[in-house]
């Protein structure tokens, strides 16, 4: 049986079932080639963090894994299931290859695969790889399952990584003007592309140049009901204060109690305007 959550926004008391939740949203028919649908997918605790590390120690950014569940992980494989395209980063490439974190890039479930095929969309997502050092391997999933990818970068990126890149094979777009990729260029090429509904599974950074250029056009966000503290700490955003770039509107909100053991979580998600 299907874990039911509560509804507390917009409609407060009805129970739902969690499987299918993200689903019915249809997120791949919200937007079209001029104006595709930009959405991401964050998990914060209640202290705003979404990530720990030790700059002392040298240790790699990490999401502890008491604040994730299962629950969480099948609604961001269903924001997945109807993207055209998603947006990664060479940080991710890097973990992959050193085995510090599963493999996301595919679609995995053989339902989301047919629900896909079965609503338009390919087997699997196109993937964009937003760098700007470009040092990274390309994971070899991407080969195996037919994935169109491309790979993003400023265009004061190493000129000699860029032509090793194009030399594999890679066209690379130039989308930010000094190395760092920007919102609005990544999505103007993006549109070129005629990619309709992109999914950012990338990191704060990336979330953060999307919602300064006010590219983004909703933020999917979890909030687990616990503090974690920590010292040295991710957050959502990277960059200076923002003005009515971050007011968001509040569409759903829903409740999972006792999930994970002993505490709760929140499911909501806002719309923002962007101006693509
Ligand atoms: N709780 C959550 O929902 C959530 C979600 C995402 C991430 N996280 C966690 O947060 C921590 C930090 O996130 P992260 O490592 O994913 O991402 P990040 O720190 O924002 O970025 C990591 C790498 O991505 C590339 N990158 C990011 N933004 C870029 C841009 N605008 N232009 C060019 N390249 C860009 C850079 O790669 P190059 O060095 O190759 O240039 C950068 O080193 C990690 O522990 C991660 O697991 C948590």
């Amino acid at each position: 049986m299907s874990k039911q959550l509560f509804g507390l926004y917009p409609h407060c008391g009805q129970q739902d079932d969690l499987k299918g939740l993200y689903l019915t949203h249809r997120v791949d028919t919200l937007g079209c080639t001029t104006e595709p649908f930009v959405y991401a997918n964050f998990l914060s605790s209640l202290d705003g963090r979404i990530a720990l590390e030790d700059t002392g120690q040298n240790i790699q950014p990490y999401i502890p894994k008491h604040i994730t569940t299962a629950s969480d992980f099948a609604l961001f494989m269903e924001l997945h299931a109807q993207a055209d395209c998603i947006i990664t980063h060479g940080g991710y490439m890097r973990a992959l290859s050193e085995k510090r974190l599963g493999n996301v890039l595919q679609v995995k479930s053989n339902k989301l695969v047919e629900w896909r095929c079965n609503n338009g969309l390919k087997p699997q997502p196109a993937v964009i790889i937003a760098s700007a050092s470009l040092n990274f391997t390309v994971h070899a999933s991407l080969y195996e399952h037919q994935q169109d990818c491309f790979i993003a970068t400023g265009k004061n990126a190493n000129v000699e990584r860029i032509h090793y890149w194009q030399d594999q094979g890679y066209r690379i777009l130039k989308a930010g003007e000094e190395q760092m990729v920007q919102g609005e260029a990544l999505i103007q090429q993006l549109k070129q592309l005629q990619y309709k509904s992109i999914y950012l599974i990338a990191g704060p950074r990336m979330l953060d140049t999307m919602i300064r250029e006010k590219q983004l056009s909703r933020l999917y966000l979890t909030i687990t009901h616990q503090l974690i503290g920590g010292l040295d700490f991710r957050t959502l955003l990277t960059g200076p204060p923002l003005a009515d770039e971050g007011n968001m509107t509040l569409k759903s909100l829903y409740y999972e109690p006792n999930s994970p053991l002993g505490s709760g979580q929140f499911f909501m998600h806002f719309d923002l305007q962007p101006t693509h």
